[in-house]
């Protein structure tokens, strides 16, 4: 139940306001990208957020008037902006929770990939700095590709000695985001209960959604499987067709977003309850990274969720099989970029 408590949230937002200031604020967040379409819509969704002291906002322009905005709203946390590389640091010193949307986006007939030139340097430098001066903070990369740039986090931060692989996490919570969404409309259930377990991936056939574990339960005809699972997969595409050029998914990858940082968030805060579905080096497969449902606790992840991958039907087991191919392809190319840039 608490796993929805974001989506609640949202659901009872009228109600909340008075609350927000019972809550005790006390977590420190970066977000590095923050002027931008993921960024700005973020930086909103923090500020409301009763957990948060400080809300620090990085990027290469335009943010100081994004945190002027956002300033004015009379919720705990104080806003301060942090403009270009030399202003990097400071942004980052002491702060619990680092997120990443900076980077380019899709336009229509591009895959994640082709996004790669580009924002495999913009991670790399990003996360430099996160290992000089907040080593010990969770991190959480939205920046596309994920298969590949959570891939290089990792070895930045090894060449760096400070590696945690229990604090790093790709985002993948988007894809559960329109698998609920996605699966609640077809199914008529209630949208608030739905929870789908998607693995892999962040990208096309990497994108794994478990019908057969949705919660509450369901049925599907195979026609529906397909359908819902090349929906989920596509989700991305669909919005950046619509945008026509103007980007990809911002506001939707926002609250998808806010919602896993609001989990790390309680479970730094010692909720003993708290399930996401991330990227993560793991062990459930031969892969070393992948998404699946994962236990949050203070120090990160307490436990990767294996039970999930057994007892797949046959239409989901040859999925994975064929995800793991892409998908060892996308890690490797990110770590041999860190490693030939060392
Ligand atoms: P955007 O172009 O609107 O914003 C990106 C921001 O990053 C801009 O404000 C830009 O100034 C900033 N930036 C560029 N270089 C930077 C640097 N070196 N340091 C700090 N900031 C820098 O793009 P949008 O739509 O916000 O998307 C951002 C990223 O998120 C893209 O890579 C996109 O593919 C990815 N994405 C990931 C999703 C996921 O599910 N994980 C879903 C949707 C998008």
């Amino acid at each position: 139940v608490l796993r929805h408590s974001f989506a609640r949230k949202a659901h009872n937002l009228s109600q909340t306001s008075s609350n927000v200031l019972q809550v005790k604020a006390s977590f420190k967040v970066a977000i590095l990208g923050a002027a931008g379409g993921i960024g700005q819509p973020l930086a909103l969704l923090v500020k409301m957020s009763p957990l948060v002291s400080d809300l620090h906002l990085y990027d290469i322009a335009n943010v100081k008037g994004v945190a002027a905005d956002l300033s004015h709203c009379n919720t705990p946390s104080q806003v301060r902006d942090f403009t270009g590389s030399e202003e990097l640091a400071n942004c980052l010193k002491g702060v619990d929770v680092v997120v990443i949307p900076a980077g380019v986006p899709r336009k229509p007939g591009m895959t994640r990939d082709d996004l790669f030139n580009i924002n495999a340097g913009i991670v790399k430098t990003l996360i430099e700095a996160v290992a000089d001066n907040c080593p010990d903070a969770f991190i959480h990369i939205i920046s596309n590709p994920v298969n590949s740039t959570v891939p290089i986090a990792a070895e930045v931060l090894k060449q760096k000695g400070v590696y945690n692989p229990k604090k790093l996490f790709g985002v993948t919570t988007l894809d559960v985001v329109r698998a609920n969404t996605f699966v609640a409309q077809k199914k008529n259930l209630k949208l608030i209960d739905v929870d789908v377990p998607v693995i892999g991936g962040h990208a096309g056939i990497t994108i794994l959604p478990l019908l057969s574990k949705t919660k509450p339960s369901a049925t599907f005809t195979d026609q529906e499987v397909n359908d819902l699972t090349n929906r989920i997969q596509n989700g991305g595409t669909e919005v950046v067709e619509a945008k026509a050029g103007a980007g990809s998914a911002t506001l939707s990858m926002a609250y998808a977003a806010a919602r896993f940082l609001e989990s790390s968030l309680r479970a730094l805060d010692g909720d003993s309850d708290v399930y996401e579905c991330a990227f993560v080096q793991s062990e459930v497969t031969e892969l070393p990274f992948f998404a699946s449902r994962v236990k949050l606790g203070k120090k990160g992840v307490e436990a990767v969720i294996s039970s999930d991958l057994e007892g797949l039907t046959e239409y989901e087991a040859k999925g994975l099989e064929v995800l793991k191919v892409e998908l060892k392809g996308s890690i490797e190319k990110g770590v041999a970029f860190a490693q030939k840039q060392a």
